[in-house]
């Protein structure tokens, strides 16, 4: 039936339920979504799905652009040098913190939510705790790396100087940033504290 034809017989205005219908739309669709709703093992392959393969695909090219607007705008902002190295760093300690998340752990909290039932474990309580605060730790440090690089970056204010590869690097590395937020939060807020709390009623 069309909406006009809806609304008539319904005795509602037309053009309020068609703003209405466009202001739902444009709704981000993150407002909807209630993480801590799903269970543990399909919020982890959300954030690989997501976050991970986010990072897979940008970290290199930022790197690339990072260490490109050294080499034209080094001179002139000597920051960029500090920001370059300190993306590269962040680079190498995530990919053991990503290999912890999807090799050792997230492969856990599946089999807890699994086994959950016949009360077994597949890891020591003490060992699931040792990698939750070694992730935890390694979030903190990450995290102080980004916020140096936004330090450093002026909160990402483009200078008067910047060409388009200045101006795109620091739109990717505030984009990062905010990657990073959402998928740290996801972790420690909901995964992780998810995670012990099966780990300590299994097995009681
Ligand atoms: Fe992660
Ligand atoms: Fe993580």
């Amino acid at each position: 039936m069309p909406l006009a034809k809806a609304c008539r017989i319904k005795g509602l205005d037309f053009d309020t339920v068609q703003q209405e219908i466009k202001a739902v739309k444009n709704e981000p669709l993150e407002r909807n979504r209630n993480y801590a709703a799903w269970s543990l093992s399909f919020l982890a392959d959300y954030i690989v799905n997501i976050h991970h393969a986010y990072l897979n695909e940008e970290m290199g090219p930022i790197a690339a652009y990072a260490h490109k607007i050294v080499d034209v705008h080094g001179k002139n902002h000597p920051e960029l040098i500090k920001i370059a190295a300190i993306f590269d760093k962040i680079i190498s300690d995530m990919a053991g913190h990503l290999c912890e998340e999807e090799e050792i752990l997230f492969p856990v909290i599946k089999r807890l939510e699994t086994d959950k039932k016949n009360g077994s474990k597949p890891m020591d309580d003490e060992v699931i705790k040792a990698s939750l605060e070694k992730l935890y730790r390694e979030h903190e440090e990450i995290g102080d790396a980004v916020h140096e690089i936004r330090g450093l970056a002026n909160d990402y204010a483009i200078p008067e100087d910047a060409c388009n590869t200045f101006t795109l690097t620091y739109r990717k590395l505030k984009a990062f940033e905010e990657d990073l937020h959402k998928h740290v939060h996801l972790e420690n807020n909901i995964l992780f504290v998810g995670c012990s709390n099966l780990s300590s009623t299994i097995g009681r």
